[in-house]
């Protein structure tokens, strides 16, 4: 497909005939956007090199930057890498589960080499979503699924969204209404001696510290492996700054609050709220659609109440941080965690 093809897409409903016409347009290399219990995805046949490449085109995903591989099940995921004992116990505990590990590519392995950029390693995951599972048992094969969101831009966690970034560009959106956890898989790399934190998500640190029984490594930011993974820092770019961990709401911003009561200033102007009773795992879920309506307003800018950095928090911080970096700063980060959103 050409990228600047305008097509039309289609709407299917989370139904079995919505699965059935999802997995056959999936299966003849179209590109089908799907929920999943973190975000929605847009799908693509792994094993078909021209439908990673047009999936490439209609996010305007750099190719150098690698997919996750989706499966049905932890059967046809061990499948195609190679699992170290860490890995398969993450994978016994938490497939299906918003967890994504990052493996060595298995001998057959099916999935195209441009779905890994190249790499030697294959991000894999299984969704814990009927309607994802579903399409994935019908395809019968792998499916890469990066966020259905144009490149740089902040995730979509309903069908609104994607149709918002993508509509005209994809063949199709299934709509399964709001994601339930709202914040992208945990990425977890088990490569070497010990495994490796490569994006915060949907589960927290400490539950995988808990089931390793050790801390997760950090990557080291001068290490010499590939840059591809997601190492250059690719913001959200959100037209109004962002300000982080702000003590008060200044005239002109509006206020992305968490918890009550909202920051001093905040009622003069427009304000949202991630949770009034501060629970974080109802922020993680309004995350996404809160920010993008603060950034359809015209203000000064977004001020951003404290959110804690334990459990759900630790994702939630990450991906606002990205949002408040300055525009058009795609340096290395160098804190090793700097994966596209
Ligand atoms: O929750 C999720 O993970 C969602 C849903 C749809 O499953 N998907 C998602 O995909 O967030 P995406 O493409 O937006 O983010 C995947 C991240 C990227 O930062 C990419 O660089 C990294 O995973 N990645 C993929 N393959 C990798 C590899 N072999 N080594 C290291 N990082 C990898
Ligand atoms: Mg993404």
């Amino acid at each position: 497909m050409n990228a600047e093809m305008q097509i039309t897409t289609r709407h299917l409903p989370p139904d079995e005939p919505g699965v059935a016409a999802a997995a056959g347009i999936l299966r003849s290399g179209g590109l089908v956007a799907f929920p999943t219990e973190t975000v929605y995805g847009l799908g693509a046949d792994a094993t078909n090199v021209h439908a990673v490449a047009a999936l490439y085109a209609a996010k305007g995903r750099p190719r150098f930057n690698p997919l996750i591989a989706h499966v049905a099940d932890s059967g046809a995921a061990l499948r195609l890498g190679r699992f170290t004992p860490d890995a398969l116990r993450l994978a016994e505990v938490f497939w299906p589960g918003p967890l994504t590990l990052v493996v060595p590519v298995g001998e057959d392995c099916p999935v195209a080499e441009l779905a890994r950029a190249g790499l030697p390693t294959l991000a894999i995951r299984v969704p814990d979503h009927p309607v994802a599972h579903a399409i994935l048992a019908a395809a019968q094969r792998p499916i890469v699924a990066p966020s259905a969101n144009r490149s740089g831009h902040v995730s979509p966690s309903d069908a609104r969204h994607v149709m918002d970034d993508l509509g005209g560009r994809i063949d199709a959106i299934v709509d399964g209404g709001p994601a339930r956890i709202g914040v992208e898989s945990t990425i977890v790399g088990c490569l070497g001696a010990r495994a490796t934190l490569l994006r915060s998500g949907g589960i927290p640190r400490a539950r995988i510290e808990r089931v390793l029984g050790h801390p997760l490594a950090t990557p080291a930011p001068d290490d010499d492996r590939p840059r591809a993974p997601g190492r250059l820092a690719s913001h959200y770019a959100p037209r109004q700054p962002l300000r982080l961990d702000a003590g008060r709401v200044e005239p002109g911003e509006a206020c992305l609050g968490f918890g009550l009561p909202l920051p001093p200033g905040a009622e003069a102007g427009l304000s949202l709220n991630l949770s009034e009773r501060g629970d974080l795992s109802e922020a993680a879920a309004n995350l996404y659609r809160h920010l993008r309506r603060l950034d359809s307003l015209t203000t000064r800018g977004i001020a951003v109440a404290t959110i804690p950095a334990a459990g759900l928090g630790e994702a939630i911080r990450d991906r606002l941080a990205r949002a408040a970096a300055p525009k058009g700063d795609s340096a290395e980060d160098g804190h090793g965690h700097s994966l596209q959103i």
